[in-house]
């Protein structure tokens, strides 16, 4: 099937009370428009419009961001769904074939559903997805009679009995391209808002004797975000699913709901996740690795093998090779560790490359930034770096050299040698009995 989409994105979102345009607000740490543009993308569509209007340059990027191929059109005044549709007339002026309309704000769609919807379109000229509301607010009521929908009808236009109907209106509707927007040139603004539905279409379709259907899928795919309160609730149902996901992918999590995932995290077979682990955006963890309680991972890739936390962070550009071992309160940036390196305690390590084998020993920190500038370290194969060492960049520790703890090295370390870097340690015999006995007879001298 030929599909165009068309994703609507310009409005403001007056109720999130934001700055932010509200299809930019985040569900598992992706713009909700991106997780529409995914759905969408994934019936393999040969156009995609965004109508973008206000925040129009930030809504332009993040989709740009995350499918250059995509063309934006704008809506200069936000005058309703309708004219939102409306805007990409122009862009589909050569397109012959089904448009299929989402909204920006509703980011749980799953493409299944909107391949259900599609191929509704073999007996409908115009196919719109409904769901049956527990509490439906202020969702367009779909009024219906059999099969057949008859016309949609929004809240605030909705009589009583109207307003009692369940089924809803998600928003996303399926036409043929040339049906559609010759429908959309119907419609006007006589309503209780003044603005152009989109959802009047279907009215002027049955007027026109043609056949129009509603595709019924469950109402959590089909949360439309207007407020803070939807964002969360939007948020949570991403994170129920996915776990619910996760376990049957075969990963290992004692307490699911404690796990937090993001739009793109990818977990392989017989991988270990503990209790309260967040992943932001970026993250591969492979099979079979083991992320330990309270730890926080973005942009990172974890292999086999692998043990992670507790509380360890690993943050963009962390690579570790199979094996590799990261301990509690170790934070990781930007920095490739070879297989079997450990840094097991209190560390921070940054711009660096480490040897597989290489031992970091506890509270071990990779200077890296002079205030200006950052800088790399490299530690070679089975290099033993000892507690506390500060490791001032650009350095670089040789293969099998070890540093002594309390070190502050800032000159290359060849391989094999030992570098030892701090002032030499001074016994004086008796001092210390000496010294306490001293102070107890001031303080006592004091008192009296
Ligand atoms: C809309 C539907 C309603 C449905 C609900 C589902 C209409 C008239 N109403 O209402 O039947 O139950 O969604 O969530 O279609 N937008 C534009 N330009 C505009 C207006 C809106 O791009 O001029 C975009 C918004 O950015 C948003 C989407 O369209 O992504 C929906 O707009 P919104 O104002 O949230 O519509 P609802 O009132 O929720
Ligand atoms: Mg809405």
């Amino acid at each position: 099937m030929n599909i165009a989409l068309i994703i609507l994105a310009a409005g403001k979102g007056t109720r999130m009370q934001s700055e932010l345009p509200k299809v930019l607000h985040n569900v598992a740490s992706a713009p909700m428009l991106v997780h529409a543009m995914r759905a969408g993308r994934a019936l393999e569509p040969k156009r995609t419009i965004i109508v973008a209007g206000h925040g129009f340059e930030a809504v332009s990027a993040a989709a740009l961001a995350e499918d250059p191929e995509v063309e934006i059109v704008r809506q200069e005044a936000q005058l309703g769904t309708g004219h939102a549709v409306d805007q990409a007339r122009a862009a589909l002026d050569d397109f012959d074939g089904t448009v299929i309309v989402l909204y920006g704000d509703c980011p749980l769609i799953q493409p299944r559903t909107l391949e259900e919807l599609s191929a509704t379109l073999s007996t409908a000229a115009v196919s719109v997805l409904g769901f049956e509301a527990k509490n439906p607010a202020r969702y367009g009521r779909l009024i219906t009679d059999g099969d057949r929908l008859k016309r949609i009808v929004e809240f605030k236009d909705a009589n009583p009995a109207e307003r009692a109907v369940r089924l809803c209106n998600s928003g996303v509707m399926a036409a043929s391209a040339e049906l559609l927007f010759d429908l959309l040139s119907e419609i006007d603004a006589n309503n209780a808002s003044g603005e152009l539905y989109l959802t009047d279409v279907i009215g002027k379709a049955v007027g026109r004797g043609l056949p129009c259907t509603a595709v019924r899928c469950a109402e959590r795919e089909t949360l439309g975000v207007n407020s803070r309160v939807e964002l969360m609730q939007a948020e949570k149902e991403f994170q129920t699913l996915r776990r619910a996901e996760a376990l049957e992918d075969g990963i290992s999590m004692p307490a699911p709901e404690t796990v937090h995932f993001s739009y793109d995290t990818v977990i392989g077979r017989d991988a270990i996740i503990e209790q309260n682990v967040v992943f932001g955006p970026g993250v591969t963890v492979e099979s079979g690795a083991q992320i330990r309680a309270f730890s926080h991972l973005e942009g990172a890739h974890v292999s086999r093998g692998c043990i992670v936390g507790p509380y360890a962070r690993l943050r963009p550009g962390a690579e570790l090779a199979e094996d590799v071992k990261i301990g509690n309160f170790v934070e990781i940036k930007a920095s490739t560790l070879d297989e079997g390196a450990k840094v097991n305690h209190l560390s921070y390590i940054g711009d660096a490359h480490i040897g597989a084998r290489a031992n970091i020993g506890a509270g071990t920190i990779t200077c890296n930034y002079d205030g200006v500038m950052k800088h790399h370290t490299s530690i070679g194969e089975a290099a033993f770096i000892g507690s506390n060492t500060m490791l001032v960049a650009p350095i670089t520790i040789g293969q099998d050299a070890m540093t002594a703890s309390g070190s502050v090295i800032t000159r290359d370390v060849p391989a094999g040698d030992l570098a030892i870097a701090r002032s030499k340690q001074d016994n004086k015999a008796g001092f210390s009995v000496k010294l306490m006995n001293k102070l107890r007879a001031l303080k006592a001298a004091k008192q009296n």
